[in-house]
């Protein structure tokens, strides 16, 4: 074969091989998808806390609130790629398989979620204190909305 045709038939092996591969491929293992979206939900939640402690405190730090707003704003979607077929009963996860045969209302509730950050971020740009809080408290609120049916209690 001369290098051209070799490299064809590469890359039509690789096409294949992409198309075929399970949604979980993208994760070594199960653990791995349940690993990566706690530690994403672990990092929004975290920076939700953080500008909660900016709005309850005496002195407000707005660069404070940006950073974090514009972080959770990044970290939005990622929680969501890692709710992998087969990523259910992984003893470590709270996820409930509830997610798994009710997967619109589930994506429907993490796409609320989002469009509340995209909000919080728009308003911390801006600046505007009384907007901030009640996009804030919307956003607390689609985490909770979901939490509610989808996470165990641990
Ligand atoms: C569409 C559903 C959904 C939305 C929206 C959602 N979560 Fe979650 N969250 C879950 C599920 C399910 C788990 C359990 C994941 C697991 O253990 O596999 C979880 C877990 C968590 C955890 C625990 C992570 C760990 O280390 O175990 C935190 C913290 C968290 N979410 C924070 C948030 C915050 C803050 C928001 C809103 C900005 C949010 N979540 C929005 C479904 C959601």
């Amino acid at each position: 074969m001369n290098r051209l045709v070799k490299a064809a038939f590469l890359v039509g092996t690789l096409a294949t091989l992409t198309a075929a591969a399970p949604a979980w491929a993208q994760f070594a293992k199960p653990e791995a998808a349940v690993e990566y979206r706690q530690s994403a939900f672990t990092l929004i939640g975290n920076h939700m806390g953080r500008i909660k402690a900016q709005l309850d405190g005496g002195k407000t730090s707005l660069d404070a609130i940006r950073s974090s707003a514009a972080l959770i704003d990044a970290l939005k979607t990622l929680p969501f790629e890692a709710f992998v077929e087969g990523s259910g009963d992984v003893a470590d996860s709270a996820a409930k398989p509830e997610i798994w045969t009710e997967r619109e209302k589930f994506d429907k509730r993490a796409k609320e979620m989002q469009e509340k950050v995209t909000l919080l971020n728009a308003a911390a740009r801006t600046g505007d204190l009384v907007a901030i809080r009640t996009a804030f408290g919307d956003t607390g609120k689609a985490c909770k909305n979901c939490h509610e049916d989808y996470k165990k209690k641990k």
